[in-house]
C-alpha cells in the first residue's frame, strides 16, 4: 500500500499562516513590525534563489525584509562590521548570513556566525542557542529545517514518544539539532553517518527515519521498516531541472507509512520556520 504523503506545501502554508497572525498581533499590540536582515556574500546562484524566496515570503507574512548584498571579495572584518551594525539596529530583529560563504572566508564561518547576537540569530546556529537547545531552555532559536520537521510530525499526529528515530547525517544544521528535538519529545534517537557499521539494519529498525546526507537516493526501500515515517531532508540537483531527495521516493513510498516528497517536502518548511523565528526574535527583544 502506498504511504501517506506529508506535503510540505500544506504544512508550510499552515506554519506561515501562524506567523502572519503573530505578526499582525505584534503590530496591533505593540506597533512593532518584525524585521529580518539577510546578508548574501558573492553570487552563488542557488543562494540568490533562496534569498529571493525568503524576501518574498517576508512580504507575504508582514515581516520587514532587508537583503544586503556584499561582494565576493568581502573580508571577515567587513562582514562582521556589517553584522555589528545590524546587531545595533532596533528595527532589525533577525539576522541571517546566507551559507555557503565564498571560499576565501569560508574557514571563518564560525567566527562570522558567532558575531550575530544570539537573540537575533534566526538560524539558531550560535553556540548560545545550540547550548540552550541542548539543555531544553525555552527562549532559544531552533534551526529552521529540523524545527519544521518536528512541527510537521506533530501536526500530522505521528507518534514520537518512545519511537526509535534514526537520523542519517550529523550536520550542525540538520542532523544534530534534529536528534536533540526528537529526544526532547521522548524518542529513542540514533544518529548514523558515513562511518556507521550496519547502516541498513539500523535504518530498518527506525519508526521515524530522517535522511539528511546530501546524496541522491541514498536511502533505498529495503532500508525502511514497513509503515515507518520517512522524512527526506535532501535536495540534490541531478540534472538542470531535476531535484531529488536522499530517499529513493518511488520505491520507498510503497513501504513507508508516511513520507515527504522532494521537491514539495521539507524544503518549504524551512522558510516557514524562518518566518516563525523572526517573530520569536521580535518577541524576545520586546520582552527585554
Ligand atoms: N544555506 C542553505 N540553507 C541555509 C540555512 O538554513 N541557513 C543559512 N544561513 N544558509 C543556508
Amino acid at each position: 500500500m502506498s504511504a501517506q504523503i506529508l506535503s510540505g506545501k500544506v504544512f508550510a502554508s499552515q506554519f506561515k499562516e501562524e506567523a502572519k497572525q503573530e505578526a499582525l498581533s505584534l503590530k496591533e499590540k505593540y506597533n512593532v513590525t518584525p524585521g529580518l536582515a539577510v546578508i548574501i556574500v558573492g553570487s552563488n546562484p542557488a543562494s540568490k534563489v533562496y534569498v529571493a524566496n525568503k524576501h518574498r515570503t517576508c512580504e507575504e507574512i508582514g515581516i520587514y525584509s532587508e537583503v544586503i548584498e556584499m561582494p565576493e571579495t568581502t573580508t571577515k572584518k567587513e562582514l562582521i562590521a556589517k553584522i555589528d551594525e545590524l546587531n545595533n539596529r532596533q528595527d532589525i530583529h533577525g539576522i541571517l548570513v546566507q551559507l555557503p560563504l565564498p571560499e576565501a572566508i569560508a574557514k571563518e564561518e564560525a567566527d562570522i556566525l558567532n558575531a550575530i547576537m544570539p537573540i537575533k540569530d534566526v538560524d539558531g546556529f550560535h553556540p548560545v542557542n545550540v547550548g540552550k537547545l541542548m539543555t531544553g531552555q525555552k527562549d532559544c532559536m531552533i534551526p529552521c529545517t529540523p524545527h519544521g520537521c518536528l512541527k510537521m510530525l506533530q501536526a500530522a499526529n505521528i507518534n514520537i514518544d518512545g519511537a526509535h528515530a534514526v537520523i542519517v547525517g550529523r550536520s550542525n544544521i540538520v542532523g544534530k539539532p534534529m536528534a536533540q528535538l526528537l529526544l526532547s519529545q521522548n524518542a529513542t534517537v540514533t544518529i548514523c553517518h558515513s562511518h556507521t557499521h550496519n547502516l541498513k539494519e539500523i535504518c530498518q529498525s527506525a519508526d521515524i527515519l530522517v535522511a539528511a546526507v546530501g546524496r541522491p537516493h541514498f536511502i533505498t526501500a529495503d532500508m525502511i521498516k514497513p509503515g515507518a515515517t520517512v522524512i527526506d531532508v535532501g535536495i540534490n540537483r541531478i540534472a538542470p531541472k531535476k531535484l531529488v531527495g536522499d530517499v529513493d521516493f518511488d520505491n520507498a513510498v510503497e513501504v513507508a507509512g508516511a513520507i515527504t516528497p522532494v521537491p514539495g517536502g521539507v524544503g518549504l518548511l524551512t522558510i516557514a520556520m524562518l518566518m516563525q523565528n523572526a517573530i520569536t526574535a521580535a518577541k524576545l527583544q520586546l520582552a527585554k
